[in-house]
This record gives structure tokens, C-alpha cells and sequence, in this order.
């Protein structure tokens, strides 16, 4: 289901005649836990708006991995974070993906695959979304190769332990990294 709130409304808004269920526009749907967003997460949204009309981030209500930011922080920061970018929506959703897809008129995921590790788990998670709806296609992308050891938990992992990510997440994002665990640099 899709929750839509606070600034985000007033981006669907702003969208003005870009039709959320105009079946003519691509969507794609970039899913994920972001918590939080880093630069890698960033690259792939700026390359996946490159490609579609609406390019809806989307983030899952699964507070069972004990993240460090809430759904709605995690939505508000991307939000932020992305603000200048056109043909970005942000939200969350929960349930299945390939249910909220088809709530979306989004036929395509987009997924960023930083090294051949990450193949087998994507693989698995695009054949079960194909399984469950047919017409569900997914789009691996490449970050910048800058990105490719960039992960959200090393991030958190290298912060807690005071070193330095300023180069590897967006300045909001480590500004709330430094409200949340004040031990960082
Ligand atoms: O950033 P993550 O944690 O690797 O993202 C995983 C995510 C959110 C894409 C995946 O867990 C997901 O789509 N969950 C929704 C539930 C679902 O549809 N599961 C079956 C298909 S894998």
C-alpha cells in the first residue's frame, strides 16, 4: 500500500499533468531498505531517472531488521536528498512488491548490483517478483564504480566505529548520521 506523506505529496503535486496512472509513462519502481541512502543508492536513482518518466523510490516497512532510521525518516531524508531531481517520487510500501507495482502502473525494478556478490541474491529476488507477475521486469544498473563497495551497513559499521564517510553518503544523510550516533566523525 502506498503511504504518501508530508513533503511528498506536494512532489506527486508538482508532477502537475504527469499522471501517476497515465499508462503511457514508464515507470519504474527502485526498491529497498536505504537505511540510510548513499551515495551508490543516489547514483542509481540519478541513472534510473535517465531512463524512465517516473522513477518511484520506494522504501519497505520492515522494522524487523532493527533499522537505524524509521521508514518515514528514511522517506523524508531521500526525499531531501532528491529533491532536484526530476522524475523522482519517494515512498514506502509493505507487502509484496510486485502488489504494490501493479497499484503504481509500474512494470519494471530497478536494482543496483555493485559486484557478482550481489548477483545471486538479485537473481532470486527478480525470478520470484517474475514468478508472482509475469510482466514484471527488472533492470540491473551499475553504480559509478566509485560506489561499487558502498553499502548502507558498512556505512553504519564504519561511522559507529568513528571513521570517516563524508565522501560515501549525502550531507543530510550525515548530519542525521551524527544526530543519531553521536560518535562518528
Ligand atoms: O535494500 P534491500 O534490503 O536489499 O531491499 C530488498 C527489497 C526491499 C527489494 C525486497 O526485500 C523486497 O522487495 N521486499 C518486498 C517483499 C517481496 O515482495 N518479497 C518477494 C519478492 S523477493
Amino acid at each position: 500500500m502506498l503511504r504518501v506523506e508530508g513533503e511528498i505529496v506536494k512532489r506527486l503535486t508538482r508532477s502537475g499533468s504527469r499522471n501517476c496512472y497515465d499508462p503511457n509513462m514508464h515507470v519504474a519502481v527502485y526498491p529497498g531498505s536505504f537505511d540510510p541512502l548513499t551515495n551508490g543508492h543516489l547514483d542509481i536513482i540519478r541513472r534510473g531517472t535517465r531512463l524512465f518518466d517516473r522513477l518511484l523510490v520506494a522504501v519497505l516497512e520492515n522494522e524487523g531488521k532493527s533499522p537505524l532510521f524509521s521508514v518515514a525518516e528514511r522517506v523524508d531524508l531521500i526525499s531531501r536528498c532528491t529533491k532536484d531531481i526530476p522524475g523522482v517520487e519517494v515512498c514506502s510500501f509493505s507487502g509484496l512488491l510486485v502488489d504494490f507495482m501493479r497499484e503504481q502502473g509500474a512494470t519494471v525494478v530497478v536494482r543496483g548490483i555493485r559486484a557478482v556478490s550481489d548477483y545471486e541474491y538479485e537473481l532470486q529476488m527478480a525470478l520470484m517478483n517474475r514468478e508472482l507477475n509475469p510482466a514484471a521486469e527488472t533492470i540491473f544498473m551499475l553504480p559509478a564504480v566509485e560506489y561499487t563497495y558502498v553499502s548502507s551497513r558498512l556505512v553504519k559499521e564504519v561511522f559507529r566505529l568513528g571513521g570517516d564517510v563524508a565522501r560515501l553518503v549525502p550531507p543530510l544523510v550525515l548530519e542525521s548520521l551524527r544526530a543519531r550516533l553521536p560518535v562518528g566523525v
